[in-house]
């Protein structure tokens, strides 16, 4: 039985475009989901967006729209910058599908017969920009937000209670205190914030819009936003549904390892809420939820009004999907803030991909055309045995950190193995060896060149989809053998006459 892995991204808002900032979770998940899947997993991957509450019917009213008209077209546009990135999830949820919804009733339900949901009275603030009510630690002295800044607003509201009282104990003594949220600083930051000045039973039904899922109990209260987001985690696999064979098959497998990414500002809902709704229903708990940063553009968070938003869209028609996704891959470590700006990215893309990678590859195709007619005779000589212990300890080094999902590391141990590699052909002066007609030497030394930047195109491929296959083929290897390379045969591959060179990542002027 192959291992199982299943990954998912928040599900994003369909009330603004997607930018940059939502690209970095979703080329994130997708570089894991490829790295598994080489990893020999068997791997599921869900992406989608979050439709309902009050923001999205305003937006739609505000275009004179119905919601569901106003929200074909920002779902076409998550779509089409998906497939412009190359992401390759399983599945896309909308939380206007029919199936969630009828599920999360059903979940809404379950919770209420356990007793975990209780019917209320709120009385106390509310932000309308952010849809929550709010604690008087949560607002300013001249009663603003503080997380949106605007005035809140005094409500008295029926609502029901997810009693998440409840859950105390388990939150700060199990889910805390394990290796569940990564990075690990951020553990302390949850219990120190909300778990510690103890957790207060949290509002979940609103009367106050209708764009939403009715409850069946009472249907003047809609569901509101966190029940219904967080639990697509569990929909979209079929859970309480007639066809739940994923739900069995991943979910359902305590040894499935299961991750989720979520950007910092929601790394409450995912390592409180969610974790309380799932041992209230009496499911297993997701393996980990790994926290990142916000990208900002300029040092400062993006946003519409500073005008400071940079669209994905833009940078990957000018220099291809592959550029922004190593920018991603490798700029931008997950336990940290990072930071955008096109200079950043060329500067960037010049130094790693264009004068290490990229560079490497061609000088090396060139040499071998050059000297050996495209082919070298791999079955006498041999790779040299101080550059092949090298490339086995990079593979090595580099699952050991994409297995803890440090792809920025990871992704630093394989651009050193190819700044080596330069080094390498700089020492060995192939062209001397070529003048000194010294040939058995000078085939050794390329035929370690060809073996081990095999190895550094293999490791990139979860972040290059868009070159890999061309820079394998710039190295001799054919399309069959591409489908069958993986982190154990990597040195075992077979070589082709090398016949194609390929311009691959040019320096950006
Ligand atoms: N709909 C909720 C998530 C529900 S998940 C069950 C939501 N949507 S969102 O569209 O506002 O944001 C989704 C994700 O995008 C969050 O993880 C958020 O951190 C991330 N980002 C939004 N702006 C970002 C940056 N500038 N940088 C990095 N990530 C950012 O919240």
């Amino acid at each position: 039985m192959p291992k199982k892995f299943y990954i998912t991204t928040p599900i994003y808002y369909p009330s603004g475009n997607l930018h940059i900032g939502h690209a970095y979770t979703t080329t994130l998940a997708d570089i894991l989901k490829r790295y598994k899947k080489l990893d020999g997993y068997e791997t599921y991957f869900l992406t989608g967006s979050d439709e309902h509450g009050q923001k999205i019917e305003q937006k739609a009213e505000e275009e004179n729209l119905t919601p569901m008209e106003y929200l074909k077209d920002k779902v076409e546009s998550f779509k089409t910058l998906w497939n412009l990135l190359y992401i390759d999830y399983d599945k896309f949820i909308r939380t206007t599908d029919v199936y969630h919804e009828e599920t999360v009733k059903k979940i809404f339900t379950k919770l209420l017969e356990e007793g975990y949901i209780y019917e209320g009275k709120y009385e106390g603030f509310y932000c309308v920009s952010c849809e929550e009510f709010l604690n008087s630690d949560q607002i300013t002295k001249d009663n603003r937000c503080k997380i949106s800044n605007n005035a809140v607003v005094v409500v008295q509201e029926d609502t029901y209670f997810l009693q998440l009282s409840k859950f105390q104990n388990f939150i700060e003594n199990d889910v805390l205190a394990s290796d569940f949220l990564i990075p690990a600083y951020r553990r302390n930051e949850m219990i120190n914030s909300f778990v510690k000045p103890e957790l207060k039973d949290l509002s979940v039904t609103r009367t106050s819009f209708s764009w939403g899922i009715p409850i069946n109990e009472n249907p003047k209260h809609i569901v509101y936003v966190w029940i219904d987001a967080l639990t697509n985690y569990i929909t979209a696999l079929g859970y309480l549904q007639e066809n739940d064979s994923n739900f069995n098959k991943y979910w359902g497998d305590k040894d499935t390892e299961i991750l989720h990414l979520a950007g910092k500002e929601i790394i409450r809902f995912h390592s409180i809420y969610w974790p309380a709704i799932l041992k209230g229903l009496n499911l297993r708990q997701p393996n980990h939820l790994l926290g990142h940063g916000w990208i900002l553009s300029g040092g400062t968070k993006m946003s519409k009004s500073i005008g400071n938003v940079v669209d994905p869209i833009k940078i990957i028609q000018k220099y291809g999907a592959d550029g922004f996704r190593f920018y991603i891959a490798y700029e931008l470590p997950t336990e940290k803030d990072g930071n955008f700006t096109e200079d950043l990215f060329v500067e960037s893309y010049n130094a790693h991909l264009a004068n290490n990678v990229g560079n490497l590859i061609s000088r090396t195709n060139q040499m071998i055309t050059k000297y050996f007619e495209g082919k070298l005779n791999h079955s006498v000589i041999k790779m040299n045995s101080v550059v092949e212990k090298e490339v086995i300890s990079t593979i090595n080094n580099y699952k050991k950190l994409m297995d803890e999902y440090k792809i920025s590391e990871a992704t630093r141990v394989v651009l050193d193995l190819g700044k080596t590699l330069n080094k390498y052909i700089e020492e060995q002066t192939p062209w001397t060896l070529a003048k000194e007609e010294r040939f058995e030497e000078l085939e050794e030394v390329l035929i370690t060149l060809q073996k081990a930047i095999v190895a550094v195109i293999l490791l990139l491929k979860p972040i290059l989809v868009e070159n890999t296959d061309k820079m394998f083929n710039d190295m001799g290897i054919s399309k069959k053998q591409i489908e069958i390379i993986n982190f154990d045969n990597i040195l075992e591959m077979k070589f082709e006459k090398i016949e194609s060179k390929q311009i691959l990542f040019n320096r950006i002027k």
